[in-house]
Formats: structure tokens, C-alpha cells, sequence
């Protein structure tokens, strides 16, 4: 296969230097959004009597062919061709001939590229929202249905108060919800054709961009056509995105480890989703918790490869952006396969019966001293007098019982009922606090949440 400059050289690319610099691996998952390109750009040049509605309808019949010949696996990119362009243009050739001469008028691979990265970074986009509502709605589910479990709440992996255990599952939703709405930002920013920019200055034919741009479902054609070739900062955006819900999904991961060792033993796995060593016959491993804690570090490895290699590149196109899609690829694939095994582990996680709701616990000490706050004392002299009971009692909950009875003539008993975990929950009633009131509200809403969010991706453009 000839190269498309090969007139202007004298001599064939060396092969090793054309495996290097060769994207077809890439390049795989591209094709659709490449044919689409193509698509949009010889309707806008039939359009606007740039190629002849002849050209037009045989360009196009070979390109539909082509869709149809990748929908059933059979269309295979030839390392040959360099990149995703240069094959379909020379698919496009074969079957139109002369015909496919017009195809890469007005346009250049360097707005091609560019546009067929936004439409996979769009699609992408679309994936991931609909992942994070499946986990989101994971995270509801399981919350409804131990809506009234009463679990520590850690501060520095101390126990710190008391709280229900859907709050805490509320509180990994709440930081998805975010990442939603950060994807839903980016989708904007994302959704901007490139195509018509063509190799970076324009064109001197009369071509309508807007047309083609609307005729892929984007918003609006790019603002600067230099601008929009070397532009890869939507990939940035996206990456971002997807190393933010890593940290999110780790850090649930995280605490699921924690909480199904021994020590802890507040949840199990089932067997479904743990598995077993090869010489300690007793273990049940979280390994599917620890790829996820894992893989977020790859999600913000992928970020920096993203900036590192666009940072200081001279204007306009380089070659080197050709090394931005392994990187962005595998983000999307990675956030993908992580947040699709969320809805898996949550719904096969056990909580383990313990009667520590009900017995009074030192990490209810803040609501002793609430309860003298309300009554006799400023909040920090009580909080003084309560922490050096708590000191006194050395870790022990009768002695502290003693020392806080003594020190302010209360009852025993009333200082024990203080001092149990399920009252200390639901004394608790500000605004979005783990009160259960509080807890069904926040539960509704994020039910809403959910709701709206399936409407508003529905009216995205896939
Ligand atoms: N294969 C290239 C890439 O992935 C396409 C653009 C090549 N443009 C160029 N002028 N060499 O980025």
C-alpha cells in the first residue's frame, strides 16, 4: 500500500519507523466515530456544491458499507494504512473509486482525530453517568434496607460517634452525585466539533462547519481552528473525572476492607464476591475490594501521563497527542469495569449482628456532655469535666459511668443511656445529620436525585 505522500519522497518509510509510528492498536475503537465523521463532512460538501451529489452518493454508500462491515466484526484497520484516516479513506477508495477522491477535501486528519476523540470522549461520558447511577442506586438500595443498623462512624480510624450505617453508605452516594455533575460539566465542554478546523488554519473552500457540527450532534463549532486541533484539555477534563471517582471508589474500598477483618467483623462478603489463598486454608480474601482501591491509582497515573505529554508542545498539532488516547482509553475502560462491580460487592455485602448499638459506648461521651451543655454547664466546661472523667475511666465505660455520675450528681443509669450508641443516633436532628428523620429524608432525595439524573441523560446525545 502506497503512502499518500509517497510522490513527495524519494525513498519508502523504513518499516520499523512505520510499526512505531503506526496507531492502528488505538485506533480499533475509533472506526465508527471515523465513518460518522466522514459522513457528516461529504453531506456538508454536497451541501454546499462543493462535490457532486454523484461523488456524494457514492462516497457515501461505501461508507455505510463499511459501518455495516465493522457492525459485524469483518472490518479489519491494515498497519499498512499508518492510522484510523488513512484506512477508511482507502476502504473508501476501493469501493467508489475515483469518486472518493473529494473525501478528504476541506479537512485534514489533524480536525479528524480531534473529532473522533470527542465523539468517543462524548459516548464515554454517556457510559460512565449511567455506571455511576447503577452504584448509586447500588448504594440507595442497601441503605433502605438497613436503614436502622447503628454502626461506629471513624474519625482517624478512632471511633469517633455513632452513626447509621445508611448515612455512611449516604455519604459514599453523595460524592458519586458529584462526579455526576462533573460529568455532566464536561459532557458541555466535550460535545464542540472540531471538523472543518482542518489541518489548523481553516479552509479557503466555503465550507459549513456548523452544518457538519450539528449533523454529529455537537453543540456548536470550535471557537479557533488552531485551537481545536491541538486541543486535548476535554481529555484532561474526563480523566480528571474519572481519577476522582477512583479515590471515591477506593475509599469505599477501603473502609469494606476494614470493616470485614476480624477485628472489626462489621460486614461479610459472600462467598460470591471473595475469594480464598492457596496455602492458608482458612482465609476469605477482599481481593475484589483491593483491585479497587488499586485501580484508582492507575486513574490518576493516566491524568498525569495526559498532562505530561501535552505540556509544552508547540502550537497547533504534534504528533505526540497520537499518545494521549492509550492513556484516556484506559481510563474509560478502567472507571468502567470498576464502577460496573460496585452494584456486585454492595449488594453481596452482609452485615454482621452485634449487640454493640445497644451497649453503652465511650464514642457517646459528646452526647454527655451535650446533655450538661443543655442544662448546666458552657459546652466547654462540660466538655473539660466529661474529658477528664474520660480519663479517669482509662478506656473503661463503667468507671467513666462512676466518675461522670459523682462528678455531676446524675444517675448512673442516666449517664448509661447517654452513653448507648442507638439513643445517641437518634437524639441527633440538624439538617442532613444521621438522625433517622434526617436519614429517610436524605434517602428520598437521593432517590430524586437518581431519577433527575436518568431524565438528563436521556437527553443527552449518545
Ligand atoms: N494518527 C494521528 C493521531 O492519532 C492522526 C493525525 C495525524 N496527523 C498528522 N499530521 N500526522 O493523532
Amino acid at each position: 500500500m502506497d503512502a499518500i505522500w509517497k510522490k513527495r519522497f524519494a525513498k519508502e518509510l523504513d518499516l520499523d519507523i512505520a510499526h512505531f509510528l503506526c496507531s492502528i492498536e488505538d485506533d480499533e475503537r475509533l472506526i465508527a466515530h471515523d465513518i460518522s465523521a466522514n459522513r457528516a463532512h461529504i453531506r456538508m460538501l454536497k451541501k454546499n456544491g462543493l462535490i457532486t451529489a454523484r461523488d456524494h452518493a457514492r462516497m457515501d454508500r461505501a461508507l455505510q458499507d463499511l459501518n455495516a462491515q465493522y457492525a459485524q466484526k469483518k472490518l479489519m484497520l491494515d498497519q499498512a494504512c499508518e492510522d484510523v484516516h488513512m484506512n477508511i479513506e482507502m476502504q473508501v477508495k476501493k469501493r467508489s473509486g475515483h469518486h472518493a477522491g473529494s473525501l478528504h477535501m476541506a479537512r485534514s486528519r489533524n480536525d479528524l482525530i480531534a473529532t473522533d476523540m470527542r465523539l468517543y470522549a462524548r459516548k464515554s461520558v454517556v457510559m460512565l453517568i449511567s455506571d455511576c447511577l447503577r452504584a448509586q442506586t447500588a448504594l440507595v438500595n442497601h441503605a433502605r434496607a438497613h436503614h436502622d443498623v447503628v454502626v461506629p462512624g471513624y474519625t482517624h480510624l478512632q471511633q469517633a460517634q455513632p452513626v447509621l450505617w445508611a448515612f455512611y453508605l449516604l455519604s459514599i452516594f453523595f460524592k458519586l452525585q458529584r462526579d455526576c455533575e462533573c460529568l455532566f460539566d464536561a459532557y458541555v465542554r466535550v460535545n464542540i466539533s472540531p471538523l472543518g478546523s482542518c489541518a489548523l488554519a481553516g479552509t479557503a473552500h466555503k465550507i459549513d462547519p456548523e452544518f457538519t457540527a450539528a449533523r454529529l450532534g455537537f453543540r456548536r463549532f470550535a471557537d479557533n481552528s488552531m485551537d481545536a486541533v491541538s486541543d486535548r484539555d476535554f481529555l484532561c477534563e474526563v480523566a480528571y473525572v474519572c481519577a476522582q471517582i477512583g479515590t471515591h471508589f477506593a475509599a469505599l474500598a477501603e473502609d469494606l476492607i476494614i470493616y470485614t477483618t476480624q477485628e472489626f467483623a462489621r460486614i461479610a462478603l459472600d462467598d460470591a464476591i471473595a475469594t480464598g489463598s492457596s496455602i492458608m486454608p482458612h482465609k476469605k480474601n477482599p481481593d475484589c475490594l483491593e483491585m479497587l482501591r488499586a485501580r484508582a491509582g492507575s486513574l490518576i497515573g493516566h491524568v498525569v501521563t495526559l498532562f505530561t505529554v501535552i505540556k509544552g508542545l508547540p502550537s497547533s498539532y504534534n504528533r505526540d497527542l497520537q499518545c494521549t488516547k492509550r492513556a484516556f482509553f484506559d481510563c474509560i475502560d478502567t472507571t468502567h469495569a470498576c464502577l460496573r462491580i460496585l452494584p456486585c460487592i454492595i449488594a453481596n455485602m452482609r452485615l454482621l449482628k452485634n449487640d454493640w448499638a445497644t451497649t453503652p459506648a465511650l464514642c457517646c461521651a459528646t452526647n454527655v456532655v451535650d446533655h450538661l451543655a443543655a442544662h448546666k454547664f458552657t459546652f466547654r466546661k462540660a466538655y473539660h469535666a466529661v474529658a477528664a472523667c474520660a480519663r479517669r475511666a482509662q478506656g473503661k465505660v463503667d468507671t467513666f459511668i462512676k466518675e461522670c455520675a459523682r462528678e455531676f450528681t446524675l444517675e448512673p443509669n442516666v449517664i448509661a443511656a447517654l452513653l448507648i450508641p442507638v439513643n445517641a443516633v437518634q437524639a441527633k436532628c440538624s439538617k442532613n445529620s444521621t438522625g433517622p428523620a434526617q436519614v429517610r429524608k436524605a434517602l428520598a432525595r437521593a432517590q430524586r436525585i437518581i431519577r433527575n439524573s436518568q431524565r438528563r441523560i436521556k437527553q443527552l446525545r449518545q
